[in-house]
């Protein structure tokens, strides 16, 4: 299937709206997780303005590793609780940076972030499988609704890889 550029409304629900339709017509009947996870790093670059890095972690015993992304080359393992990442896994919570800088621990990828969006992708069962990253070259570029927005989508795509191999 052809990609077809997509115009985003700038109104906020609108926008996510289009985005999840996007993620359900490009994920649809995926094979794998890292294809399903592939495509979605794409429709979630080629959506979300002001982004440097999008992508997934993957929880693989005490660690992170790096998944499927858009962006510059990154870490490839963050063990537990380390960084903005591993706070989200540890506190099974979002996490919203304002200013990665002020972060303590903050892992930094590309030193053009200033901001960084974090959302654990949950199991059924509870248990965390990976992190969704967005990082932005802006200040405070994510606030509470982009978080609440991006929740729903990480449970959709949780849903969709979790009986993927
Ligand atoms: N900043 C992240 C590391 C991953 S990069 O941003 C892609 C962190 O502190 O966990």
């Amino acid at each position: 299937m052809a990609y077809t550029p997509v115009a985003y409304p700038d109104d906020k629900p609108a926008f996510y709206q289009v985005l999840r339709e996007q993620l359900a017509l490009h994920l649809a009947d995926a094979p794998t997780a890292v294809t399903a996870l592939a495509n979605a790093s794409a429709v979630l670059s080629d959506a979300l303005g002001d982004c440097n890095w999008i992508g997934f972690y993957l929880v693989r015993g005490d660690r992170l590793v790096l998944g499927p992304f858009q962006g510059k080359p990154a870490v490839m393992e963050i063990p537990y609780a380390r960084g903005v990442c591993g706070a989200a896994w540890q506190q099974k919570a979002t996490q919203v940076v304002r200013d990665v800088h002020a972060f303590a621990g903050h892992i930094a990828c590309d030193c053009a972030s200033a901001s960084e969006l974090a959302v654990p992708l949950f199991a059924a069962d509870g248990r965390v499988l990976g992190i969704l990253d967005c990082d932005s070259p802006l200040p405070a570029r994510f606030d509470e609704k982009d978080a609440a927005e991006m929740d729903a989508i990480a449970a959709d795509l949780a849903s969709r890889i979790a009986n993927l191999a």
